[in-house]
């Protein structure tokens, strides 16, 4: 599942018909990272310099200069080089870009500090990324420095750093139908891979095997890898919230939180489901399940245009609390406990993250000095769990070692919002069903 290639200069455009007169963006590639001695981590493009030209490779430079005449998109990319391509892989190289990438102009990588500094002269403000590689940060300063020492000679040097995060990531937070539709593609490959989960978990099996059998799926129906690491975390495991060693032997009795989704094209998708390793739900087990799928449901029907970020937040929180009350693992009174934050010895994060290409994905959440409001096309997670760590001596000991997430993507739509992740069960009755 590949996005039209038109959408790469249509985003482009988009985002220069909202950069000032006279200014020129600066977008750099992802840099190569060593795993180890001579092994580097597999390159995985960055999203902002893939959300405007598609490339992949690394190496690569992107400048968008709104109302040059010689033309607005010039990529800066890896020569050709057949005996290096035999090594390291296939490249584009400067003299097809311009047909691939539908940019105006491309030039070798090994010419950026001989033709950056000329393509700032005479442009008065910079929008860039500061502050994200420290090198990349010397690299803009050295151009800019470049430019500066020709003043004398009547050229003008820009004056003006800005960040582009915000023009940039305002545009990215809200998806376009084709976005979308590769992020539906993305939850339903997820999914099918929660099912699988479920259906194949067997006490006595490791955590990594289950998690083997995810990517398993999410390869075999498209997806590259993981869009992050997979939590597969057993019993006790639930409790660890970044849980990803994945090497516990799984135990009858546990419930099992899995918290795995796949990238597709460049997007995530972001699950988890908690279900018990022998197909049934303990009654400890399903009360506290219960509690936390009651309170998605009532996050869930916050997600709407007009209402707030916090929403959602704040109903699962009050779904939580008084159930906890019920329950006996929180004592007091219901608003006192949530003035007091006292939830989060069971609740310590919040409900949900905007998604995207990044699985944490860009976009503020605030906005003149409040949670911003919901607007068709934003994608979120919505996220509710709870965690009674096992020493919790606070508690009953029969709650103890219980963690539980159950988490779902979501899009905004005129009418509320539309679940993309409906395609793996919740409910205790469908899950035991499913199992079974
Ligand atoms: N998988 C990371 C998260 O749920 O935020
Ligand atoms: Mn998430
Ligand atoms: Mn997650």
């Amino acid at each position: 599942m590949q996005l039209d290639r038109n959408e790469y200069p249509r985003r482009r455009q988009q985002l220069m018909a909202n950069m000032t007169a006279n200014s020129v963006a600066i977008i750099p590639s992802a840099p190569v990272t060593v795993r180890n001695r001579d092994v580097e981590h597999p390159y995985r493009q960055d999203s902002d310099f893939y959300y405007l030209t598609g490339f992949a490779e690394p190496h690569a430079l992107l400048l968008l200069i709104p109302g040059r005449a010689e033309g607005e998109c010039i990529v800066f990319c890896q020569d050709k080089n057949k005996e290096q391509e035999i090594w390291t892989g296939r490249r584009l190289g400067p003299e097809a870009a311009p047909a691939v990438l539908a940019c105006d102009e491309a030039f070798s990588i090994n010419d950026v500090d001989e033709l950056v500094p000329t393509l700032l002269a005479g442009r008065e403000r910079i929008y860039t990324h500061m502050g994200l590689h420290a090198d990349f940060d010397r690299q803009v300063m050295h151009w800019l420095n470049a430019v500066k020492a020709q003043v004398r000679l009547g050229v003008q040097a820009p004056y003006e750093l800005h960040a582009l995060d915000h023009l940039l990531h305002e545009q990215r937070l809200l998806k376009s139908p084709a976005e979308i539709a590769v992020m539906q593609r993305a939850a339903d490959i997820s999914a099918e891979a929660h099912t699988r989960a479920m259906q194949t978990v067997k006490p006595g099996m490791h955590e990594y095997q289950l998690e083997a059998e995810m990517t398993r799926i999410f390869m075999s129906a498209g997806s590259r890898w993981p869009a992050y690491p997979s939590i597969v975390g057993a019993g006790e495991n639930a409790c660890i919230l970044h849980y990803t060693e994945n090497n516990a032997v799984i135990q009858d009795g546990d419930l099992i939180l899995i918290d795995a989704g796949c990238e597709l094209d460049y997007y995530a998708a972001d699950i988890t489901r908690t279900f018990p390793a022998n197909g049934r739900f303990s009654e400890p087990q399903k009360a506290l399940y219960q509690l936390v799928l009651d309170a998605q449901y009532a996050a869930l029907e916050q997600v709407k245009p007009g209402n707030r970020w916090q929403q959602p937040h704040d109903a699962a929180v009050r779904v939580l609390v008084r159930g906890l009350l019920q329950l006996g693992l929180l004592q007091g009174e219901e608003d006192a406990l949530i003035e007091q934050q006292a939830y989060r010895q069971f609740y310590m994060h919040k409900t949900g993250h905007w998604l995207g290409m990044d699985v944490h994905d860009v976009g503020d959440y605030r906005q003149d000095g409040e949670w911003r409001r919901f607007e068709a096309g934003m994608v979120l997670t919505v996220e509710p769990g709870l965690y009674v760590a096992p020493d919790d001596d606070s508690v009953d000991p029969q709650w103890r070692g219980i963690g539980i997430r159950i988490e779902d993507d979501v899009v905004v739509t005129e009418q509320g919002h539309h679940v993309l992740t409906h395609g793996v069960v919740k409910t205790i009755a469908e899950i035991e069903a499913l199992m079974r």
